[in-house]
């Protein structure tokens, strides 16, 4: 069974096209060895409405990641039609939104699941305001990502921008309405990641 045919056409494992196609990204078929140690894991993410934190919390549990949200400095405005706009607005212009601190200190880590909202046909501008200070060199990043109804494949192009010497693992997908239903298949996605070979 290949593995798309695991998947629900509304919660999908979308494979990062042209990020992970190589041998050494394959992964290991059940039973093969996997590096001693296990992947030390962090968990980063930002939520506007809470879909995103709802998974951020099923794959802090089927992973046993550090979790880190990302917080604003100035929040958007809580109503929709009052700061869409805005963020349509930063993204074409490629602006940052600033982070509230403490920041993430990822260098202890070396597998990085990346939680954010699908905005304006990519990742949401509080993570690519954090990707831009933090493009995670050296790192395997696990995405996920969570929209409305469009597919996510613009946020996987943001990812191999704004992390060009990541190793992006196969990303997990799923639209909004379905996202409190998808811990099954995000415990197996998360258990992909961490059973991915180690190494770049
Ligand atoms: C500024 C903004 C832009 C959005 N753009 C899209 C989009 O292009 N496609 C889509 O399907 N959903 C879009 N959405 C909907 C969000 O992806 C969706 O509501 C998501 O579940 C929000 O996650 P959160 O609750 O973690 O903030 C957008 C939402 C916002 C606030």
């Amino acid at each position: 069974m290949n593995q798309s045919s695991r998947y629900s056409r509304r919660s999908v494992l979308s494979l990062a096209a042209g990020a992970f196609l190589s041998a050494s990204g394959a992964l290991l078929p059940s039973g093969g060895s996997f590096a001693a140690e296990a992947p030390r894991a962090a968990l980063v993410y930002f939520s506007r409405t809470g879909t995103t934190a709802g998974l951020a919390r099923m794959v802090a549990e089927a992973s046993g990641a550090e979790v880190f949200e990302l917080k604003l400095v100035d929040p958007y405005s809580d109503d929709y039609s009052a700061m869409t706009g805005i963020a349509r607005s930063e993204r074409s212009r490629n602006a940052r939104r600033e982070l509230a601190k403490p920041l993430p200190d990822l260098s202890g880590f070396d597998l990085i699941f990346l939680g954010s909202p699908y905005w304006w046909g990519g990742l949401s501008i509080p993570v690519r305001t954090f990707l831009m200070d933090n493009p995670l060199a050296g790192k395997r990043v696990a995405p996920f990502v969570v929209s409305a109804s469009s597919s996510p494949e613009g946020a996987w192009e943001d990812l191999r921008e704004f992390c060009p010497q990541a190793r992006i693992l196969p990303g997990f997908h799923t639209v909004q309405s379905a996202a409190s239903g998808a811990r099954g298949d995000i415990t197996a996605w998360v258990k992909s990641c961490l059973e991915a070979r180690q190494g770049l």
